[in-house]
C-alpha cells in the first residue's frame, strides 16, 4: 500500500478476532509511533502492552473501577466491565508521559505528541492489514484504571488501542467537502 492510500484509506475496525499481531507487526507498529513529531525530544509517550491474561488482569482493573465508583454494583455489570478487554486479543494503552514545567512544551503539546503516536499505531497497523481501534472510555479518566496502570502526575491515558485480524468488513469512508474544513488565504 502506498503511503498516500494509507493515510486516505486508513479505517478503524471494531470487530477483531485472534491471533494478536507478531512481535514483529508489533516492533514496526512501535517504530512507527516513535516517529510522532516530538517538541523538544521529550519523548512523552509510554505504551503498555496487554494479551492472553495480561487482557484479563485490565479486565479486573476495570472491575476494581466500578466497584469503587458503586460498591452496590450488581454482578452482571462488573462482569461486563471485566469482559470489556477481551474484545480483542491484543490492546495497547498509549499514556501521555507528562513532564510538567518545560519550557516552550506545555501539557497539551505532549498530549498531542502522545495522540500522534497512537495514530502512528492505527496507521501502521492498517499497513500491515490488521485490524485497530482507538477506544478511551470512562476507564482511561479512572483514578483506580490510572494507578493500576502506574500513571503519575500530569500523565494521560489518551487511548486503549484495540488490535487484532479483521472480523468484519471496514465501513465506507466518510465523503467530506473540503471546503468545510479548510480556508485559504491567498
Ligand atoms: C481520543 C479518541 C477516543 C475515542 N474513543 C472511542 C471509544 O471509546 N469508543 C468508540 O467507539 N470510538 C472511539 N473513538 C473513535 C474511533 O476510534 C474511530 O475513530 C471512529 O469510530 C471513526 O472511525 P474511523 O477511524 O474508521 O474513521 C475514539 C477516537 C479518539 C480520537
Amino acid at each position: 500500500m502506498d503511503a498516500m492510500t494509507l493515510l486516505h484509506e486508513r479505517s478503524s475496525m471494531g470487530k477483531l478476532t485472534g491471533p494478536a499481531p507478531s512481535p514483529e507487526q508489533m516492533e514496526a507498529i512501535y517504530r512507527a509511533a516513535l516517529r510522532a513529531p516530538d517538541h523538544k525530544e521529550l519523548r512523552p509517550w509510554r505504551f503498555i502492552e496487554f494479551s492472553g491474561e495480561g487482557l484479563e488482569r485490565l479486565g479486573e482493573l476495570f472491575a476494581e473501577a466500578e466497584y469503587r465508583e458503586d460498591p452496590s454494583i450488581e454482578d452482571a455489570a462488573l462482569d461486563a466491565a471485566r469482559k470489556k478487554p477481551l474484545r480483542a486479543p491484543m490492546i495497547v494503552a498509549v499514556v501521555a508521559k507528562v513532564t510538567p514545567d518545560v519550557e516552550k512544551v506545555p501539557k497539551i503539546e505532549q498530549v498531542i505528541s502522545a495522540g500522534c503516536a497512537a495514530h502512528g499505531i492505527l496507521l501502521a497497523a492498517h499497513a500491515l492489514g490488521l485490524g485497530a481501534m482507538w477506544r478511551s472510555g470512562k476507564y482511561a479518566f479512572d483514578p483506580t484504571v490510572r494507578k493500576g496502570l502506574g500513571l503519575e502526575g500530569e500523565d494521560e491515558l489518551i487511548a486503549f488501542i484495540y488490535l487484532g485480524q479483521l472480523a468484519g468488513r471496514h465501513k465506507p469512508i466518510a465523503e467530506h467537502r473540503l471546503s468545510d474544513f479548510v480556508e485559504r488565504w491567498t
